[in-house]
């Protein structure tokens, strides 16, 4: 008999995660929610396991916005757990306003990229434990409008020149970069970036004005499900080989072969690992 698979998934108790999460336990892997808010995350595991009728969906607290959450959290699964098979870097945040982690990084770097750069590195021992581990970074297509700005990571420009769309496209670019970086030095791990297409969640209601939360209140008529919206997470998750598209983007379970010539750019991806481990207090 096959040995069970286990996956973490960051913010696994809401939309694209929740999906994610929902189809993984029906394909009979050991699921962990990662995420902030304990009681919503024990309401969804509980919510999976009656629909799935798999006893394995647990909760692990984990607030990305906050190193010494990522680092517990960390703690606790080696405590708890195994090998890692596959860790699925999913939550997310959209602000349109400028906020802050607990250690004053720009929220949507510091929480999109940052907290998962942290994480998976707390990580990294348990996933090469596993037989063919992976981690999947959810990223957008919204990544083709980023840059790195490395003198604004904590909002040092201000909230008068903060562009919420900029920041977001900018922590989505992070994470193509980061997926990249990861699959060239570590070549044995399944690192992969992708796109869930345009789905219809409360990411751009949370932290928005009401303008810009109406904004996306209209757009949704036009998205997809959050079923839909985990097809490619679930994908990469469970579909064997895929080793020689390690470091790429997919998108609606395709390999896309164009990247945006910033994407590609390896020593951007080089800087910005470095800069990371800077900021997240794990450099070597
Ligand atoms: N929806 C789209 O159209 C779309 C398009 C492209 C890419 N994406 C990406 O898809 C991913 C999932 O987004 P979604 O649309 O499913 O949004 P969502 O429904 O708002 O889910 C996001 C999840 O991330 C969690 N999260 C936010 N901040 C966190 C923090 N500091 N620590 C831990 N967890 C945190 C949220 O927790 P709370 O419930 O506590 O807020 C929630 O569980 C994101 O990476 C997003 O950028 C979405």
């Amino acid at each position: 008999m096959q040995e069970q698979k286990t996956v973490l998934i960051t913010g696994g108790n809401d939309g694209i995660g929740k999906a994610t999460a929902a189809e993984l336990s029906r394909s009979g892997m050991q699921v962990i929610l990662a995420c902030r808010n304990e009681e919503k995350a024990r309401l969804t595991a509980r919510e999976i396991q009656e629909q799935a009728g798999n006893g394995q969906v647990a909760v692990l607290p984990c607030d990305l916005g906050n190193m010494e959450s990522i680092r517990g959290a960390a703690r606790q699964f080696k405590e708890q757990y195994g090998r890692l098979d596959v860790l699925i870097n999913n939550a997310g945040v959209f602000t349109s306003q400028l906020e802050h982690t607990r250690e004053g990084f720009e929220l949507q770097f510091g929480v999109n990229h940052l907290g998962h750069f942290l994480l998976t590195h707390l990580l990294l021992e348990r996933l090469q434990q596993a037989p063919g581990p992976r981690v999947i970074n959810v990223s957008s297509i919204a990544y083709l409008q980023g840059q790195v700005d490395f003198d604004n990571l904590r909002g040092e420009k201000g909230a008068a020149r903060y562009n919420g769309l900029k920041a977001y496209a900018q922590s989505k670019l992070a994470n193509v970069l980061f997926t990249r970086e990861l699959a060239r030095r570590y070549p044995q791990l399944g690192a992969y970036a992708l796109h869930p297409g345009p789905v219809r969640t409360r990411i751009g209601n949370k932290h928005s004005t009401w303008y810009t939360s109406l904004g996306w209140q209209l757009l949704k008529v036009f998205m997809t499900s959050a079923e839909k919206g985990a097809k490619t997470s679930v994908y990469l998750a469970t579909t064997p080989g895929l080793e020689s598209a390690r470091g790429q983007f997919f998108d609606d379970k395709q390999r896309q072969r164009s990247l945006s010539a910033t994407a590609k750019d390896e020593a951007l991806a080089r800087k910005l690992w470095e800069v990371s481990e800077d900021m997240v207090g794990n450099r070597k």
